[in-house]
């Protein structure tokens, strides 16, 4: 069979849709929180360690697989390890992506609610009860948030069908540095406040009494969600990667971007909040109830708050995209379906599973299953379990299964490029990345605080 030559993305285009893949909601809806609560500069300390130990090495690992096989989630290890079992690994990548989406479009959906809300200037004058009933009462609501995620999912799924060249690469390429500007510039408006310095205290002091193993096992989940790892999204993208760049260093690239967006949010967001003397809440009511209740307060409140919500829109919708391009890639390569074909019935099934999630907030808050809503539910199976699974599955791939002089070659571009670290690397991913994420596994399945959402 002659292999067509796979599409690829140019150097920065590679940069560009990797990092719009990694920087999320993950970055600026919990990632500002977990440093606020954990420790501050403590905190960061190790989560830097789980990025550089854990992150970066499964990411090298993911784009060495994608590229090595030039083809999807489970075709890539099928291609790899034929005739075994590992390709049920990309499958389960493929399903992981549908669930991830799955509640991720409501949340994404809620950043378009509240750009409409931030342009008609809604937020100024309200008071944080107003602000907080406007949140219950949207969130809650049967059809405006499932609108807005329709629009939100069709979204994703035009860029999708426009292709891999100018649909993603071309959309990321605009997208990422203007997501940069906003956030540099939100970050700059934050520490000049009167009370921005104290802010910045409050979130780097290093507090090493709070770094419990609870708080290192959730830095290290943090990173791998941060990170789009453990389920076939770096592996997709990694196969367009072209055969030339240095797989290593766009790694690196991506997870310092990564991690520069969740400091630089962190920054934006908590030295406000303190200036007002607000508790800081968690998730999604920081973001949808505190922030705007600043932006109220503040002098061009109408402004700032206009370019937070673009910003997270941007940020959410360079991460759908990439999570559909797994589905996508897959069906279009194992079951042969046209990719607008597949990228149309892959939209409406996440639409269906972002119905279920919306409504398990309102009209269907009492129905549960495992003790979980839809939406608690899409989120819980996902990082909890299949993406710990696969990322274990995947650093075992790359450390015992792959022949150490192919990775080698992948690596260096066949000689193009110096590997000093390959035996750090391998070590990593034969016994301390499964190791590591076994623990933070068995830790999510025995320790479960969680009862209900
Ligand atoms: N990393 C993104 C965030 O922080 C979300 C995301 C995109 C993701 N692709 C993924 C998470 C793949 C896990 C796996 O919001």
């Amino acid at each position: 069979m002659a292999k067509k030559e796979r599409i690829n993305f140019s150097k920065i285009g590679a940069i560009a849709a990797a990092t719009g893949s990694a920087v999320g909601l993950g970055n600026i809806l919990r990632f500002p929180y977990l440093l606020g609560e954990s420790g501050g500069g403590a905190f960061l300390l190790v989560y830097i360690l789980c990025v550089v130990f854990l992150g970066l090495p499964v990411m090298i690992s993911e784009f060495s697989i994608g590229r090595m096989a030039q083809a999807n989630a489970a075709g890539s290890f099928r291609t790899l390890a034929p005739k075994s079992k590992w390709w049920l690994v990309g499958l389960m990548g493929v399903i992981s992506a549908f669930l991830i989406l799955g509640f991720y479009v409501v949340v994404s959906g809620w950043t378009l609610e509240y750009i409409v809300q931030a342009l008609s200037n809604k937020f100024a004058n309200a008071s944080t009860a107003q602000l907080n009933q406007v949140f219950t009462d949207f969130s809650t609501n049967t059809y405006r948030p499932v609108g807005w995620m329709l629009l939100f999912t069709a979204l994703t799924c035009f860029i999708i069908i426009a292709g891999v060249k100018n649909g993603i690469e071309k959309s990321t390429k605009l997208m990422m540095p203007l997501l940069f500007l906003i956030i540099i510039i939100l970050g700059i408006r934050s520490i000049t406040l009167p009370t921005g310095t104290e802010g910045l205290k409050f979130l780097f002091k290093a507090d090493f009494g709070k770094i419990n193993s609870e708080v290192i096992l959730s830095a290290m989940g943090q990173a791998f969600f941060s990170l789009s790892l453990g389920m076939g999204c770096m592996i997709t993208y990694g196969s367009y990667i072209n055969k030339d760049n240095n797989l290593s260093s766009t790694a690196l690239q991506v997870t310092i971007f990564d991690m520069l967006v969740a400091v630089l949010a962190s920054i934006a967001i908590f030295p406000a909040v303190f200036s007002f003397g607000i508790n800081p809440a968690q998730g999604p009511e920081l973001v949808f109830i505190t922030l705007p209740n600043i932006f109220s307060r503040l002098h061009g409140g109408y402004i700032w708050a206009v370019m937070f919500f673009v910003l997270l829109a941007l940020a959410s919708l360079t991460s759908t995209i990439s999570l559909l391009e797994v589905i996508v890639a897959f069906l279009t390569e194992e079951l042969h379906i046209s990719r607008a074909k597949a990228a149309i019935v892959s939209s409406l099934g996440i639409a269906l599973l972002g119905i279920l999630s919306s409504f398990s907030l309102g009209i269907w808050k009492d129905f549960s299953l495992f003790g979980y809503g839809f939406f608690a539910l899409f989120d819980s199976i996902t990082s909890k379990i299949l993406m710990p699974v696969g990322g274990i599955f995947i650093s075992l791939f790359v450390g015992w299964r792959i022949d150490k002089q192919k990775i080698l070659l992948e690596l260096s571009s066949n000689g193009k490029y110096k590997i000093p670290f390959l035996n750090i690397f391998l070590l990593i991913t034969r016994y301390l990345a499964p190791l590591a994420i076994l623990l933070v596994l068995l830790n999510q399945l025995g320790l479960t605080k969680w009862l209900g959402f």
